[in-house]
């Protein structure tokens, strides 16, 4: 195999925050490489409908309300440094990215905002109506582009090279399927979250955690993958992936009705339909359990100019042959988002020198126990920037800071072998996840998904991935005998504070509690 020549900053992953750090490692001079698996253009990010949440409007909001707003939402497990950083930096990283040619929607002169929830004032921004992850993905995607950063699509990554104790690069199986070593001074994982360890996910068949899989292969610290957000209203069909009805139709107007037409989220939380998701996801499952239906119903019909104001969505519920202005639609709950992952100080390195983490493949304590909406765009511009900040002032290495302090110095190796060689079809563990470690869960099914899954081979390594993060998740979910956020026990229903704290993989086989650090939690 041919080694290839040392990279200063090998990027794995293009979405928001792999882009960022790359355009930023590029601007600052340091050889730049990004390793994708599917083209530039495709990721996550490019789905992402609703918009970047940031405290842009000085009148009527501030960083301290959006950092209120974020704890809140992650049930107070989010790591108050960290949700400092990203309210304080993110209006800055939002007008850079305007500056690298991000078009946003404007109301007359000023910038476009709605409401989303467990938001307590509009400060989402949006652009093609309901396209802001295309957007971003489009103005990101040039602009590496004109820095001729290096870019090599269709790369999967097999394995993390480690060499005297830090990150050296990666194993990758090049476009036509050779092995190959892409050596780097430093790592940045930015692979993206696990949405399709679900039978029922709103994810692209590209989330399957890949880089929190590897990390855990190395015995690199991971924590809070027990949190999987479930987005309260995908669109009820057999689509695979689910189409998303972005919460920003809830922002503006559209209302959850029950088979009998009642709207329901009053009743259970002060911000009604626009309450925090895991609360909404929750209030639809437990009415499909009670009335035996495995949907309820959005209703936009109030929404004025849908197409408009929603092209996107506009179209994806006509093809499936639904008219929003006349029709009510039908949602349950589909997996959306990992606000767990690779653990990281506040500057996005890992515990394993050279390695860095942001975006949804890192846990850097912003999410909590549940992500805010349309935090995850920032999280992505201010983290993927920070890295390379870091890198620039010569950090080589983690810092006792942000969910970090709970773990720096662990080095125990590896934990899990990949499990390869098996037959097990992506669509069979898949199922048992959303049986068994869907939005409402309790001991007896996540015992049952955690033996299934154990007796699972999978037969390609994205699977093997999936199935790693599977088990985790099922490992973590099992371990957390409490309700917290996105994570809800039907045997623990109240939230416990001996479980103020996080389950972080990398220091044994099991995953372990670190309590949070004094002045972490509020
Ligand atoms: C949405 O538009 O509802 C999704 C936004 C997000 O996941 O933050």
């Amino acid at each position: 195999m041919e080694p290839e020549p040392m990279t200063d900053v090998l990027v794995l992953g293009s979405g928001v925050a792999g882009l960022t750090a790359a355009i930023h490692a590029a601007r600052r001079g340091l050889r730049t490489t990004i390793l994708t698996k599917a083209a530039l253009d495709a990721s996550a990010t490019a789905w992402a409908q609703g918009g970047v949440a940031a405290a842009l409007e000085e009148d009527t909001d501030s960083p301290d309300l959006h950092l209120a707003d974020t704890v809140t939402a992650g049930a107070h497990l989010c790591d108050v440094d960290a949700v400092r950083v990203l309210v304080t930096e993110g209006p800055d990283r939002i007008r850079e990215l305007i500056g690298f040619g991000a078009r946003f929607d404007h109301l007359g002169p000023a910038l476009a905002t709605t409401r989303e929830g467990g938001h307590s004032v509009p400060r989402v921004i949006h652009a093609g109506g309901d396209a802001t992850g295309a957007e971003i993905q489009r103005a990101l995607a040039a602009t590496a582009r004109d820095l001729g950063i290096e870019v090599r699509e269709r790369w999967r990554v097999t394995e993390l090279l480690v060499e005297d104790g830090r990150a050296a690069g990666v194993a990758a199986h090049d476009a036509a399927g050779a092995p190959r070593q892409v050596r780097a001074r430093h790592t940045v994982v930015a692979t993206g979250g696990a949405g399709q360890c679900f039978a029922v996910t709103t994810n692209p068949t590209v989330s399957t955690g890949d880089g929190i899989a590897m990390a855990l292969r190395a015995g690199v610290a991971v924590a809070d993958v027990e949190f999987m957000q479930f987005h309260p209203t995908a669109l009820h069909s057999p689509a695979t992936p689910r189409v998303l009805l972005s919460e920003a139709l809830r922002g503006e107007g559209a209302v959850l009705r029950d088979d009998d037409g009642v709207a329901f989220m009053a009743d259970e939380h002060p911000l009604g339909d626009l309450a925090p998701r895991d609360v909404v996801a929750r209030a639809i499952t437990r009415r499909c359990v009670a009335s035996g239906r495995d949907h309820m119903w959005l209703d936009a019909t109030a929404i004025r100019g849908f197409a408009d104001r929603f092209p996107t969505i506009h179209g994806l519920v006509r093809d499936s042959g639904l008219d929003p202005a006349h029709d009510f639609l039908p949602v349950a709950p589909a997996a959306h988002y990992l606000s767990g992952g690779i653990v990281t100080d506040l500057d996005g390195a890992a515990n394993l020198p050279g390695l860095w983490a942001c975006g949804e493949a890192a846990c850097s304590g912003v999410h909590g126990a549940n992500r805010l909406a349309s935090n995850s765009l920032l999280d992505g511009l201010v983290f993927g920037s920070r890295i390379v900040e870091a890198i620039a002032a010569g950090t080589d290495g983690p810092r006792a800071s942000g969910v970090m302090r709970g773990v720096a110095g662990w080095t125990d190796g590896p934990v899990e072998a990949p499990a390869l060689a098996g037959s097990t079809r992506r669509e069979d563990f898949q199922r048992v996840l959303t049986r068994d470690a869907g939005v409402l869960r309790d001991r007896e099914r996540l015992e049952r998904a955690g033996d299934t899954l154990a007796a699972m081979r999978a037969a390609t390594l994205e699977d093997a991935n999936l199935l790693a993060v599977g088990r985790a998740l099922v490992a973590a979910a099992l371990a957390r005998c409490e309700s917290r956020g996105t994570h809800t026990r039907l045997d623990f229903p109240d939230r416990d504070p001996v479980y103020d704290g996080r389950f972080v993989f990398g220091h044994g086989p099991a995953p372990r509690l670190v309590p949070l650090p004094a002045g972490a939690l509020t």
